[in-house]
């Protein structure tokens, strides 16, 4: 194993923030978390998946960070330091899968939108109907050639940011592009709401209709909810590892969550006004993003501009989201398994392409492909969602809160008493109960 002493770190409070809020933000927030909401009823969708954020997501991400930091490892280091010669450690292998699932559709959709920066600057959405820009789209992600030209441009950028390593790397871009990010969708949001009609759309987004929750909604909420935060499959817990030890875990949570949550809400805002100025339909699914925004440029002052850079945004919020899949997989090739990072980046990005080609095929020559009726595509998707990472939750709930002495926990969480913690009982009930039973009941009532 790699000797701490040598161990690369963030350089700074900052940097480490915006690297955390990096890997949340991306297309979770932009394109799942408007289709995933649109699909399951709107409003009520983003109310549960809000309480799952503060409920389930926050306790789990400060556990996460709490077992990162404190052992400096990656999951399997981790585990096989806090608990030395028990199965703890087989949790590496849950973050290792969950990262190769996810990284192989995200690469799907970061291609696509790669694609569409492309597209936005030969100015092809202008004057394009809704009808004709569905067409476009269809024929788009049905090419057997094209989307998988995308994603391999993809997968080599994030192979070369994780061969640049932690601090060149990871620290340097995220630093530069997310608050331009940030600043682009406030943009989006006021023309969208400016929009005739938009307020449809924003009572699609806020006004409840609590009789349409299903099982279903609670399920997708709840894996919504993780996959934002990028929780429950130790990618967290890897960056937490190369946090420093003066740093406030719980402020950096606070503003990681505070970060993630408000630009899901403003991606709402920005996209459901314009759904149904546009006559498209809010459950139009993984294609919703792609229909609705380029209409919206259309219809903004310069929108042949904010085009190009929506859509070059949104292929950096993807890089800083997929270089921490991508680290998770590194990270323990590197220190476990001794392998130089030069090697162990080339490996994964050339493994995770060759999965990843077979979810974006699921939209063309391989769309009958399927098991269950699920295409690959919505099987990683499904697996990793809904099943992994709210499992990877219970466990490493369980963990913090039944198996690591309190003690620790909480000179980790206060840095040896510093902090004053007022709500560590609250925290610490939570992780022992709240969230292990709540997941566990939301699995049992959909999965039964
Ligand atoms: N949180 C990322 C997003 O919202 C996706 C992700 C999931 C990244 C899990 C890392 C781990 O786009």
């Amino acid at each position: 194993m790699q000797n701490n002493q040598s161990r690369e770190g963030f350089g700074s409070r900052i940097g480490a923030i915006l690297a955390l809020a990096g890997s949340a933000v991306g297309l979770g927030n932009i394109w799942k978390f408007p289709y995933e909401a649109g699909t399951n009823g709107g409003a009520a969708f983003l109310f549960i998946y809000i309480g799952f954020i503060i409920l389930i997501g926050l306790p789990v991400m400060l556990a996460e960070f709490t077992i990162g930091r404190r052992t400096q490892s990656n999951p399997f280091g981790a585990f096989k330091k806090l608990a030395p010669r028990t199965g703890w450690k087989n949790f590496g292998f849950l973050s290792i899968i969950a990262a190769i699932l996810i990284l192989s559709f995200y690469s799907t959709v970061a291609g696509w939108t790669l694609e569409y920066v492309i597209e936005a600057f030969k100015n092809s959405f202008h004057s394009k109907t809704t009808v004709e820009l569905t067409e476009h789209y269809n024929s788009f992600i049905s090419n057997p050639i094209k989307p998988v030209i995308y994603q391999i441009i993809f997968m080599c950028l994030t192979g070369v940011i994780i061969l640049a390593g932690v601090k060149k790397g990871i620290e340097k871009y995220t630093k530069l592009m997310m608050p331009l990010l940030f600043f682009l969708i406030i943009a989006m949001c006021i023309r969208s709401v400016t929009l005739d009609g938009a307020k449809e759309g924003l009572n699609f987004l806020f006004a409840p209709d609590f009789s349409k929750i299903t099982g279903k909604t609670i399920l997708s909420a709840l894996g919504q909810a993780f996959f934002s935060l990028s929780v429950g499959m130790g990618v967290v817990l890897t960056y937490a590892s190369y946090i420093g030890k003066k740093e406030n875990l719980v402020t950096i949570s606070l503003q990681v969550i505070l970060a993630d949550t408000l630009i899901a809400i403003l991606a709402g805002v920005a996209i459901f006004p314009a759904v149904f100025a546009f006559d498209i339909s809010p459950d139009s699914g993984p294609g919703l993003v792609f229909l609705t925004l380029p209409n919206v440029f259309q219809h903004m002052p310069g929108g042949y501009f904010w085009g190009i850079t929506f859509f070059i945004l949104l292929s950096v919020a993807a890089l800083t989201s997929s270089i921490s899949l991508l680290e998770v997989i590194v990270a323990y090739l590197t220190e476990e398994k001794g392998m130089k990072r030069k090697k162990a980046t080339l490996l994964t990005t050339i493994g995770i392409t060759a999965t990843g080609v077979l979810c974006t095929l699921s939209y063309g020559p391989l769309k009958d492909f399927t098991l269950g009726g699920n295409t690959t595509f919505e099987m990683f998707d499904f697996i990793s969602s809904k099943i992994l990472l709210p499992l990877g939750g219970i466990l490493i709930s369980i963990f913090v809160g039944w198996k690591m002495l309190k003690k620790y926990v909480y000179n980790e969480l206060s840095n040896d008493g510093k902090y004053k913690l007022p709500m560590f009982d609250t925290f610490m009930f939570i992780i022992r109960f709240i969230a292990p039973l709540c997941i566990l009941a939301i699995f049992i009532n959909e999965l039964t």
